[in-house]
């Protein structure tokens, strides 16, 4: 397929640096030379080498209208997520499918904030819009629950931010302080362009969001005001001391339950499933008639997410 890469950050570059290997060609990129525009097939190499060197552009740098108007099958929407309207990502999303083109997410802004309006919009259009890349990095957590049918998921628990999960481990294991650890967080990768989303609980609970929002099926809408959320940040190093004198640890658990999002600290035993180490992701999805499915792995990272975003280009229908 012909991809248009709207946002060059970790996610955005990986995919350039991958779709290649899978057969698919870059015609038209924000924010690489202001926005890079070819319809024989951007030289993604050779962009994304000269955007190092230059230093990483900002969202805004580029004018996305033209990567907008470019040719292209999918359009790949890996802008940083932003909250109420979801802008800029909902318009891209929109000027996409009215083009009748398909959209791949990794910005969980418009799946988790305008649920409805995308897929009214999806509805109205030829294109498909698919965002596995929005929950759990690598992990294939919303193409197990669209494959899991006739049966259905009830509930969802699990460890659901990189960030946070590597500061607990890292506290936990070293004792060392939270503001340290943050540092280390942000050079592997995996932090949010801005960590408080991570360490707030928002990113969890935007995860989460999306996720009742797939198990309502229409029946209703979520989004983040629907969310209890609450962060890691006012954890002091002294009561994951205590807990591990306990036989226990302290997770950010998040949760989708009926119509109840939550997002919160929990005591979970050491060797518990949920008590995941570093930047791991876990996933518990329980189903009406088989029991509890526990998927782990990678939830974030450039490679990791621009899996999870080229999976779902290969399940899109040829133009
Ligand atoms: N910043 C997120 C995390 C990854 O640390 O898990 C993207 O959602």
């Amino acid at each position: 397929m012909d991809l248009a890469i709207m946002g060059t950050g970790t996610v955005g570059s990986s995919v350039a640096d991958l779709a290649s290997e899978y057969g698919h060609r870059v015609t038209a990129m924000a924010n690489v030379d202001a926005a890079a525009i070819d319809p024989d097939g951007i030289d993604t190499a050779g962009a994304l080498e000269r955007q190092r060197s230059e230093g990483m552009a900002h969202l805004g740098d580029a004018d996305p209208d033209d990567v907008l108007a470019a040719e292209y099958d999918a359009l790949v929407e890996v802008t940083p997520v932003t909250l109420g309207d979801a802008e800029p990502g909902f318009s891209h999303v929109e000027a996409a499918l009215e083009r009748d083109r398909h959209v791949v997410l990794a910005n969980k802004g418009p799946m988790a904030e305008r649920y409805a309006d995308v897929r009214a919009l999806e509805a109205e259009s030829e294109g498909e819009v698919r965002f596995e890349a929005t929950v759990a990095g690598a992990i294939p957590v919303l193409s197990t629950i669209e494959d899991y049918g006739p049966g259905t998921m009830t509930a969802v628990r699990g460890v659901f931010n990189g960030t946070a999960n590597f500061i607990l481990t890292r506290m936990a294991a070293e004792g060392l302080g939270y503001e340290h650890v943050l540092a280390e967080a942000q050079d592997l990768g995996v932090a949010e362009a801005d960590p408080a989303f991570d360490v707030e609980g928002t990113d969890a609970a935007l995860k989460c969001v999306i996720l009742a929002n797939v198990l309502a099926q229409g029946d209703r809408e979520f989004s983040l005001e629907d969310a209890s959320v609450e962060g890691i940040k006012d954890i002091p190093g002294s009561a994951l001391e205590l807990a591990r004198e306990d036989g226990r640890t302290i997770r950010l658990i998040g949760e989708v339950t009926g119509d109840e999002i939550r997002v919160s600290p929990r005591l979970v035993p050491e060797h518990s499933e949920l008590a995941v180490s570093g930047t791991t992701n876990i996933v518990q999805l329980e189903t009406d008639n088989a029991g509890r499915l526990n998927l782990s792995g990678r939830g974030a990272g450039g490679p990791e997410t621009a899996t999870a975003i080229l999976a779902d280009v290969n399940r899109l229908p040829e133009p």
